[in-house]
C-alpha cells in the first residue's frame, strides 16, 4: 500500500484528530523549544491534521506556514480545520521538498519521518532547502530504544526506518546538519491505570507502560543548517 492509500484511510476514518490528540501530549513540548520569529517560514513535514502550523500561527505568529503530506484527504481535513490564509498545505513527498534552496527557517516533523523511503535523501532536501541556521526539529516515537514501539511495523504497511539515538545524529551530520541537541520528551498526559488493571491491551505492566511514556517518551533530534 502506498503512502497515500494508507493515510488517506486513516484520514477518511477520522485517525487524523485521534493523532493530533495523542501527539500533541509530547509536539506541544518540541513547538515550544523551536526558536521562531514572527517573520519566519516553517514546513510541518507530514503535517496530518496540521495542528502544529495551527499552534505556531496562534503562539508566535510565524508569516507562513506549510504542511506537506503525501495524502490527499488528510490535506482536506488539514484545510477543514483552519482558514488562516498564511497557512497552506501542500501535497509532496519526503523525497523531494517543493522548495527552493534555503527558503525555509525551520521545519518540524511529528511522527512522520521515519516513513520516508530514502530518509538520507529527505535529511539533504531538507538541508538544501533551511536557510542558514535554520533548525529541523524531528520528533519519533518508533525509534530503536523505544521498544514498545517495535510490533509498530505489523500494523502498517509501509516500510518504516527504526533508528537508534546515535544513527539520527549521524544521519543528520552526513546530510550537513549540525545536532544541536537531543532529547526524550515525556508524555505526562497519557493517563497510566493502577498496577491491578494490567495486563491490558497495550502493556503487560504498569512499569511498561511508564518507561513508554514517562521516560522514553518521544525521541527529539534537532539539527541546524551551518552558515556557509
Ligand atoms: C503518523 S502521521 C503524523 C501526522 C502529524 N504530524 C501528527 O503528529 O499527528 C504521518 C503523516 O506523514 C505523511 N507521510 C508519510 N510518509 C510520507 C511521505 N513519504 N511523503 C509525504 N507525506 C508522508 C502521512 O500521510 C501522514 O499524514
Amino acid at each position: 500500500m502506498s503512502v497515500r492509500e494508507e493515510f488517506d484511510t486513516w484520514a477518511s476514518d477520522g485517525r487524523d484528530k485521534g493523532m493530533e490528540e495523542r501527539h500533541w501530549h509530547t509536539a506541544r513540548h518540541v513547538l515550544a523549544r523551536m526558536p521562531v520569529e514572527p517573520d519566519d517560514v516553517v514546513l510541518d513535514l507530514g503535517t496530518g491534521s496540521g495542528y502544529a502550523l495551527r499552534a505556531l500561527r496562534e503562539a508566535s505568529n510565524i508569516r507562513r506556514g506549510y504542511g506537506l503530506d503525501g495524502a490527499p484527504e488528510m490535506l482536506r481535513n488539514a484545510r477543514s480545520y483552519t482558514d488562516d490564509p498564511a497557512i497552506a498545505f501542500i501535497r509532496g513527498d519526503f523525497d523531494a521538498l517543493p522548495f527552493a534552496d534555503d527558503s525555509l527557517n525551520h521545519v518540524f516533523s511529528m511522527e512522520a519521518f521515519y516513513y520516508a523511503v530514502d530518509p538520507l535523501q529527505t535529511l539533504g532536501e531538507i538541508r538544501r532547502v533551511l536557510q542558514p541556521g535554520g533548525t529541523f526539529y524531528c520528533a519519533v516515537n518508533y525509534y530503536e530504544e523505544n521498544v514498545h514501539s517495535h510490533a509498530w511495523q505489523e500494523n502498517i504497511s509501509i516500510e518504516m526506518t527504526r533508528w537508534d539515538r546515535r544513527e539520527y545524529r549521524e544521519a543528520f551530520r552526513d546530510a550537513g546538519l549540525f545536532v544541536a541537541e537531543q532529547d526524550n520528551i515525556p508524555d505526562r498526559e497519557t493517563e497510566i491505570p493502577p498496577a491491578a488493571a494490567f495486563p491490558t491491551e497495550g502493556f503487560e505492566t504498569r512499569e511498561a507502560m511508564v518507561e513508554r511514556y514517562r521516560e522514553l517518551g518521544t525521541l527529539l533530534t534537532v539539527g541546524v543548517a551551518p552558515e556557509q
